[in-house]
């Protein structure tokens, strides 16, 4: 059984798309032990409360320092034991000893096709208006694992979506949210718990 965390920042459709596979049996062998956010306001939060997951808020700005925060962030993980830790819309940076503790055990969701539209300051809207500001006709999603770069982790999954004449970063957010995102996270967990994910030379390799 995979022992998940899922880390969230804000409306948490990425973890109800979680939620809905492991409750929908798409996603098997997994259970998530626990939700934490930095924004004590996100409505991830009570869709864990919803669904009976365990759940807490731990924010930056409660501390002193950032080193501060770290500690107690990591603390407050390795209380869940998770196998996996699920970045789902989370904006905080991650500390570099909990990457270097939880290697290739860290896993992000990211709104576009890496390395199109990732890096330092690529986030949210973001990427959607810099794609559309590119005139760009084909976006997608990528999930991949956390390394010490921003966005620069092996690869696992990577689902491509069109762009359409009129498009509003909202829109285009929406369709890469529907169209990929919902559908490669979930998807990346279940090859995970099911022990079909490695990583060699970097990289990523599925066996199917
Ligand atoms: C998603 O677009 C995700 O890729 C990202 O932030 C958004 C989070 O949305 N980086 P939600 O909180 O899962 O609804």
């Amino acid at each position: 059984m995979l022992d998940v965390v899922v880390l969230v920042s804000g409306g948490g459709t990425n973890l109800q798309a979680i939620i809905d596979a492991v409750e929908a049996g798409s996603i098997t062998n997994t259970r998530i032990t626990g939700v934490i956010s930095n924004n004590k306001n996100a409505y991830a939060l009570e869709r864990a409360k919803k669904h009976g997951i365990a759940n807490r808020c731990i924010s930056p700005k409660k501390f002193a320092s950032r080193e501060a925060f770290n500690d107690k962030f990591i603390e407050a993980i390795d209380e869940w034991k998770p196998d996996l830790i699920v970045l789902a819309g989370f904006l905080v940076v991650i500390p570099p000893a909990m990457i270097e503790k939880y290697r290739n055990r860290i896993i992000n969701i990211h709104p576009s096709l890496i390395p199109s539209f990732c890096g330092t300051g690529f986030y949210g809207l973001k990427v959607h208006e810099a794609a559309l500001a590119r005139g760009v006709k084909v976006v997608g999603a990528t999930v991949h694992f956390v390394d010490e770069g921003t966005d620069t982790g092996p690869i696992i999954l990577q689902k491509a979506v069109e762009v359409e004449q009129g498009d509003t970063p909202e829109v285009l957010q929406k369709r890469v949210m529907e169209q990929a995102e919902w559908k490669i996270l979930p998807h990346a967990i279940d090859l995970i718990a099911n022990g079909k994910v490695s990583v060699c030379d970097g990289k990523a390799v599925i066996s199917l």
